[in-house]
Order: structure tokens, then C-alpha cells, then sequence
């Protein structure tokens, strides 16, 4: 008799005990899932109301102004402009080369400029390798035997011998329009690695304007 109560009062507390588990188990799983490292329970951080970062507040440019420091600094032109404009010119290691940038403004630059184009990593579009990562100055590897490393690897061309100091021309013979150059930046070519994405939409800053005179606004 007496056992029977005993029973049926540990009975009652496990059931309750194997519920409340239960129920605890089962509003964590669905509010976290099957883990260990919940933190929804965490006290949200809360931004402080007070704003931190002070906006710049400089004076409004005077059109006028704006034109003189533009035209007075630097051009503003596609990169791949700047490099037609040095191949039509004749593509020299040292000689100012002239071009007109995108507001119009004749301006000169040299084959310093247009060098790093070749050299420079995530530059042509976000996260893109440097031309000469494919083609460096070990022909053995390099894709096309195609050195962009310097100045003479550019002008040797591509597809050289081993040991051949030229190959196929990539200037177009000075005339842009028609180099393979032009052809591998202007061009996707779906099959061919790290010429999937065509590299001709990039501006940069390059070159010195020729004159400091502004253009008239119209
Ligand atoms: C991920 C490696 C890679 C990168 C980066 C790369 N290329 Fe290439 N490039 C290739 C491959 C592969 C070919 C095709 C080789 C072949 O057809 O045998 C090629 C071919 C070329 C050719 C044609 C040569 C010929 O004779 O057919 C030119 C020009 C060229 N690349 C220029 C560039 C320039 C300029 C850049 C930088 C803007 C660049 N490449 C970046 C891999 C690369």
C-alpha cells in the first residue's frame, strides 16, 4: 500500500521532470538548432546614439576652381587608352607620348605610367593578378612566351623561341587597333585563364595636362 503510493509519487515527479526537459529541449532547438554555441540569448549590443565619426565639412567647390585643380592635376583617362596612345606613338622606352583624356584635355605621359598597368595586381578589376603573374620573364612559363615584365619583354612580343629575342609582335606593328594587345584587354575570351573579363572600362588618374587653361563650360 504504502509502496504504491511511493510509485505513483515518483511516477508523477518524472513524468513532470521528462515534460519540463522536454519542453526546455525542444523551444532551444527550434529558437538555435542542434548546437552548443547559441547566443541568441546574449544582450544585444546597442550602438551608442552618439555619432563618433564627424563628417567632413569642407567648402563647397567653386566650379571654376575645380576646373583650374583638375586641369592643372593630373588626366583622367582609360587605361587602355593610355596604353593605345603610347603604342601609336611608337611605344618608346623613354619619349613623352601625347593623348587626349576624358574631359578632352591634351596631355602627355611616358612608358613610366603605362608599365605599372602590366605589373600592378588588383588593378584592372577587384582581385585581378597582375599581367605579369601569368606572363613573366621566364619564357619557359610563361603563357604565349610573353614576357610584360619590362620594357623589352613588351617590345620582343609574344610566342619568342627559347632564347629568340622577338616573336609575334603584341604592338600591332605601332598601330593599336589592330594589336593583340588591344585584342587580349578589349576582348573576353571565355577559354582562355585570366582573360575571361574584358579589362578596357578601367579609368586612372595619368599623365599632365599640356595646358593649364580650363575648358569653358558650355
Ligand atoms: C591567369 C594568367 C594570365 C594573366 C593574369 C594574363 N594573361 Fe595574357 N594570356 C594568358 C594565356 C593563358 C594566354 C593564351 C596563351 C595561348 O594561347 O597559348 C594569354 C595570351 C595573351 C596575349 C596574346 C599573345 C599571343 O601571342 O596570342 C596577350 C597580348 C596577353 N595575354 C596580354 C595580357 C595582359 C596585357 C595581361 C594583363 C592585363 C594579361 N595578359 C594577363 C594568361 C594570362
Amino acid at each position: 500500500m504504502n509502496d504504491d503510493v511511493k510509485k505513483y509519487i515518483y511516477g508523477a515527479i518524472s513524468v513532470f521532470l521528462v515534460g519540463v526537459l522536454t519542453w526546455v529541449g525542444l523551444v532551444y532547438v527550434s529558437a538555435c538548432g542542434f548546437t552548443l554555441s547559441c547566443n541568441r540569448g546574449d544582450i544585444p549590443i546597442s550602438r551608442t546614439p552618439v555619432p563618433t565619426l564627424i563628417p567632413a565639412t569642407l567648402p563647397a567647390m567653386q566650379p571654376e576652381d575645380s576646373m583650374v585643380v583638375a586641369a592643372a592635376d593630373v588626366c583622367y583617362v582609360a587605361a587602355a587608352d593610355l596604353v593605345g596612345a603610347w603604342v601609336d606613338a611608337g611605344a618608346s622606352d623613354t619619349e613623352a607620348f601625347q593623348f587626349t583624356d576624358s574631359n578632352g584635355t591634351n596631355c602627355e605621359s611616358t612608358f613610366d605610367e603605362v608599365k605599372p598597368l602590366f605589373v600592378e595586381a588588383n588593378l584592372w578589376y577587384s582581385g585581378s593578378f597582375s599581367c605579369i603573374s601569368c606572363h613573366s620573364v621566364d619564357l619557359a612559363v610563361s603563357p604565349a612566351q610573353l614576357d610584360l615584365s619590362s620594357y623589352e619583354g613588351i617590345l620582343a612580343g609574344s610566342r619568342r623561341a627559347e632564347g629568340a629575342s622577338t616573336g609575334t609582335d603584341i604592338l600591332g606593328d605601332g598601330n593599336w587597333d589592330s594589336s593583340l594587345l588591344y585584342e587580349f584587354i578589349s576582348e573576353a575570351k571565355a577559354d582562355v585563364p585570366g582573360h575571361t573579363e574584358v579589362l578596357s572600362s578601367l579609368m586612372i588618374f595619368a599623365g599632365t595636362p599640356l595646358s593649364v587653361e580650363a575648358t569653358p563650360t558650355p
